[in-house]
């Protein structure tokens, strides 16, 4: 009987119960189909957690609270709104400016774990020189349809560092089709170094730029991040 129920729930695909049904107190019936359901339905939701954590390829995180004595928040943002992601909900946009070490990856991946931890939502880390990379990669090999398939399904897609590296003609193109892809149907987090005059620079070309510069900016909010460079007082106090 013992095997028959294990079948039974390999065939339903109820992994908890099928290892753990006969470790369960049986007093009333009830309660008893109750408990499995509910270890079933968790075990679940944890592993659709872990499987979203796993190909959101966030960096980890120090721990350390978010300081937001330097950050410009735009109107009608509060610190609560952007952690929770609201702007997710609304399809908006989010440009992250500022200098190196001010915390622009590190907000970006708060709001990614929670997005995944409380939501659900489902999230990809870009630099935006490996999404240009992997799609040129993809390009070559003929697996363009897939990324692209892959990206359209994101709510949250988070494109780090535009503007230390300059793009390849192709790879610029290539962005540029993702961010028209996300246009009005998810949420981009850009985070950069560079003001939108500078843009160019990175994409190379002044009318793909401008087309850029549009999409993303309609619909978004631009956070400002002052202050000097965290990650450089934290190495100054470690020489110290
Ligand atoms: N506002 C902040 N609050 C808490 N820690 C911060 C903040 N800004 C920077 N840090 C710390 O400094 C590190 C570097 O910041 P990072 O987010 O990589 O900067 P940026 O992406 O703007 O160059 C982070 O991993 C974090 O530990
Ligand atoms: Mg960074």
């Amino acid at each position: 009987m013992h095997e028959m129920i294990q079948e039974y729930a390999k065939r339903l695909k109820l992994s908890w119960i099928r290892e753990n049904f006969h470790t369960v107190n049986i007093e009333d019936p009830q309660q008893y189909l109750l408990t499995l359901f509910e270890k079933e339905v968790k075990q679940r939701e944890e592993r659709k957690i872990n499987l979203l954590f796993k190909t959101a390829t966030l960096p980890n995180v120090s721990g350390n609270p978010f300081d937001w004595t330097d950050i410009q928040l735009g109107q009608g943002l509060s610190q609560e709104s952007v952690l929770e992601g609201e702007f997710i909900e609304a399809k908006e946009n989010m440009i992250f400016y500022g200098g190196v070490g001010a915390g622009k990856t590190y907000l970006s991946t708060l709001i990614g774990i929670n997005a995944i931890q409380k939501y659900g939502k489902r999230v990809k880390f870009y630099t935006v020189a490996s999404l240009a990379n992997e799609l040129l990669e993809a390009n070559e090999k003929g697996t363009l349809t897939r990324l692209f398939n892959r990206i359209d399904k994101l709510d949250l897609l988070i494109l780090d560092e535009l503007g230390y590296i300059p793009l390849h003609k192709q790879g610029a193109e290539l962005l540029f089709q993702v961010i028209s892809m996300c246009y009005e149907k998810r949420s981009i987090i850009i985070t950069t170094n560079l003001q939108f005059g500078q843009w160019n620079h990175v994409f190379g070309d002044p009318i793909l730029t401008e087309a850029v510069v549009d999409r993303l900016i309609h619909h978004s909010h631009l956070i400002l991040f002052g202050g000097e460079s965290k990650r450089m007082k934290e190495s100054m106090m470690m020489k110290n």
